[in-house]
């Protein structure tokens, strides 16, 4: 099976994804990572993994349409069976979101539907939340709200700022986005209407 990454940053949570390949727990290939950002670590990790990456400059888009457009040509050239967003900080056009359906997914710092959108941990601390976490979700057209997958939940101490709680977040993130991927790619996880039911899970 074969995976195509888009990210923007860090790209922690790629690293995650080829760490589970390289242990064998994900049988698959990331075939390309994409980026909007030149300076993203995410293309540093993916050339020091020998993974294809490309940086594809918005810059020279007139549109975000048209930027989406070339992208998903890219992508689809390499005939992905799931495509990954993991840190990916452009919002996707409809017509992109449209011919990815059911194969594209995105996980975010929080349990949905609370605190969707930018700085999801650090809402959750100013809100008071006591428990917050992650989820891995298909990708809608509805930003950071489509069926979820899988989630995992961390508390909110008493003293946490954004920062702390962003690291607890992150541990989680590492072992829930690896373990949806697999799930997805043994076609065991199953979408019905606004439920995913996942065959055979064992947590
Ligand atoms: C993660 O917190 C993820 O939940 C959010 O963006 C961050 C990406 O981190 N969507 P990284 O680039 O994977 O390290």
């Amino acid at each position: 099976k074969n995976i195509v990454v888009l990210a923007s940053g860090r790209g922690s949570n790629l690293q995650a994804i080829i760490n589970a390949i390289k242990e064998k727990k994900i049988n698959a290939k990331i075939s390309l990572v994409l980026s909007d950002k030149k300076e993203a670590n995410a293309l540093k990790i993916a050339s020091e993994n020998n993974i294809k990456s490309k940086f594809i400059d918005p810059s020279f888009f007139a549109s975000r349409e048209g930027y989406d457009i070339y992208i998903a040509e890219l992508i689809k050239k390499e005939n992905p069976d799931l495509v990954v967003l993991a840190g990916y900080m452009r919002i996707l056009t409809d017509k992109f979101i449209d011919s990815f359906e059911g194969k594209l997914i995105n996980i975010h710092p929080s349990l949905i539907p609370a605190f969707q959108g930018l700085k999801a941990q650090k809402k959750a601390v100013e809100y008071g939340a006591k428990f917050s976490g992650c989820t891995v979700h298909f990708v809608t057209k509805e930003l950071d709200n489509g069926p979820i997958i899988i989630q995992a939940v961390v508390p909110v101490l008493p003293e946490d700022t954004e920062k702390e709680l962003s690291e607890r977040i992150l541990f989680y993130e590492h072992k829930i986005y690896p373990q949806a991927i697999k799930w997805i790619l043994e076609d065991r996880v199953i979408i019905e209407g606004r439920k995913v039911v996942i065959k055979n899970a064992k947590y």
